[in-house]
């Protein structure tokens, strides 16, 4: 089942040609042409720059989303359709960020507006008492994951992390909660915890008490045994609550995992009594309809949805799962037990139930996860023969519409309790690179999530994709290879993203 084409990333391929191009020094792109990249900016972006530096003013930043942090400057967005947006300036990019994932039908579709259109005609967007459509989308997700017996809506993906969790401290009375290093699962406090890079536990972790985080633990991507070590561990300490994983691996499989990886890490849940919580926030309905507990045939215990839920829409997020488990969260006093206690004045408005509801029609009726797992196929493949071509040790590999580029590196630094300082050091320098990917990309008129992850959709033809190849080869040609150079050019400045 599920929609990943080209079969499963050999993860140990995409492990030892990350661990080559982390051998080398970080690839750059040569001055002269990262200059040219920037006056593009400065020359022919002014009126996104004027409306940044005034929004700087009354926004911290200049802007509201992580994902909108762009070097030099933020782009203004005016306009988005199909695979394409166009800046305040009258540009036209071609959009591999698709809003950080939740527009695999392509941007502002036009069958799902048409329906919101006519929802809010009719309804208006909140009215705080039940709507049809969100029977009509719990039905729906239940049809095509037989573990969602039951579905709550909420606000967010964050939400849904932090509901799966309450929950499965309510069910098993045990406290710990395992997540894998490196990956992400929304901001709130107890999983702000070895984010992007194993091992780095407490380090984004400001303004985040101690205690807030007591019960995290990490285990290390992709290795079973570590989890298992976890595991006896926390048994000793009064026992684990949940494993919470994203199946593709962390940051949405940019450390991806052996297909087995998944069937293993439940075994372990099962033999340690913790339940298994999959957050299929970026997955649930990419991968496929059935999302990746259906492509890996694993059945979660609890699954948390966000971004396709609402199909691009605002309060796109739910825990799903089963029965027992979901009464818990169960509006009112209808459970009889004890209630893990959630809320949300927006949650499940009629809007974006609509908008799920006919998200996932629409992606039935047309095949949207397969076309746009073809052009991730295509894309990767494109990208894969360019860097081999130019002799770039950076590694491109997808799962489906999730496409991975690393000229960088920047989440794979290695930390070592002897050399801290200078993996700091490291880090800053490659995420810098980063940005600069980000803005050459940009420049050359591709939007990419953080410079180097892109999600397609299904508006991207083969002739989007070929053109887009095109681009991006323009950059790789701008790129020195390792060998011609001596020493590294210093970046400009470095900053952090998320969805
Ligand atoms: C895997 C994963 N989990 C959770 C979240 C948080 O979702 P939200 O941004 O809707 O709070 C994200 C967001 O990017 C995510 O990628």
């Amino acid at each position: 089942m599920g929609d990943i084409h080209s079969g499963h990333a050999d993860a140990a391929a995409v492990y030892r040609q990350l661990d080559a191009l982390m051998r080398v020094p970080p690839l750059c792109i040569r001055r002269p042409a990262m200059d040219a990249y920037l006056a593009y900016f400065e020359e022919g972006c002014p009126r996104s720059r004027a409306l940044v530096e005034e929004a700087k003013v009354y926004i911290p930043g200049g802007v509201q989303h992580n994902l909108a942090f762009n070097y030099p400057f933020p782009l203004v967005i005016e306009r988005s359709e199909g695979a394409y947006l166009y800046d305040a300036d009258g540009h036209r990019y071609i959009d591999f960020l698709q809003a950080g994932g939740p527009t695999i039908l392509g941007g502002n579709d036009p069958a799902v507006r048409a329906q919101v259109m006519e929802m809010l005609e009719r309804v208006g967007p909140s009215t705080g008492l039940f709507h049809e459509f969100e029977l009509k989308l719990a039905r729906e997700i239940s049809r095509h994951m037989p573990a969602v017996e039951m579905f709550r809506m909420l606000g967010s993906g964050t939400e849904a992390v932090m509901a799966a969790i309450r929950v499965a401290r309510l069910a098993t009375g045990k406290k710990k909660v395992v997540k894998i290093g490196g990956a992400y699962h929304g901001w709130s406090d107890q999983v702000v915890y070895s984010l992007k890079i194993p091992g780095t536990r407490r380090f984004e972790a400001h303004g985040i008490p101690r205690a807030a985080t007591r019960h995290t633990r990490e285990a290390a991507p992709n290795d079973l045994g570590s989890l298992e070590r976890v595991l006896r561990a926390n048994r000793l300490a009064g026992g684990t609550a949940c494993v919470l994983i994203e199946p593709l691996g962390p940051e949405s499989g940019t450390r991806p995992v052996d297909f087995s990886y998944n069937a293993g890490v439940r075994r372990l849940c099962d033999r340690f009594g913790a339940l298994l919580v999959f957050d299929e926030v970026v997955t649930a309905f990419r991968v496929g309809l059935a999302g990746a507990q259906g492509y890996f045939g694993v059945r979660p215990d609890l699954t948390c949805f966000g971004k396709i839920v609402a199909g691009g829409y605002p309060s796109a997020g739910g825990l799903g799962g089963r029965r027992d488990l979901m009464m818990r969260v169960a509006a009112g006093i209808e459970s009889g037990k004890k209630r893990a206690y959630v809320g949300g004045t927006m949650a499940a408005n009629p809007l974006s139930a609509a908008a799920g509801y006919f998200t996932l029609r629409e992606i039935e009726r047309t095949g949207a996860c397969a076309k746009a797992a073809r052009a991730g196929d295509r894309l990767t493949k494109g990208l894969q023969a360019r860097l081999t071509a130019r002799g770039l040790p950076a590694p491109a590999y997808n799962q489906g519409s999730i496409c991975h580029l690393e000229m960088v590196g920047g989440m794979f630094v290695k930390l070592s309790l002897t050399r801290i300082l200078s993996a700091l050091h490291e880090i800053k320098e490659r995420k810098a690179l980063m940005e600069e990917y980000g803005a050459a990309y940009m420049a050359e008129g591709l939007v990419t999530l953080a410079g180097s992850r892109m999600y397609t959709s299904a508006a991207d033809t083969d002739e989007v994709i070929d053109d887009a190849l095109g681009r991006f080869e323009r950059v790789l040609d701008a790129v020195e290879p390792p060998t011609a150079r001596g020493t590294v050019r210093a970046p400009s400045r470095g900053s952090e993203r998320h969805g």
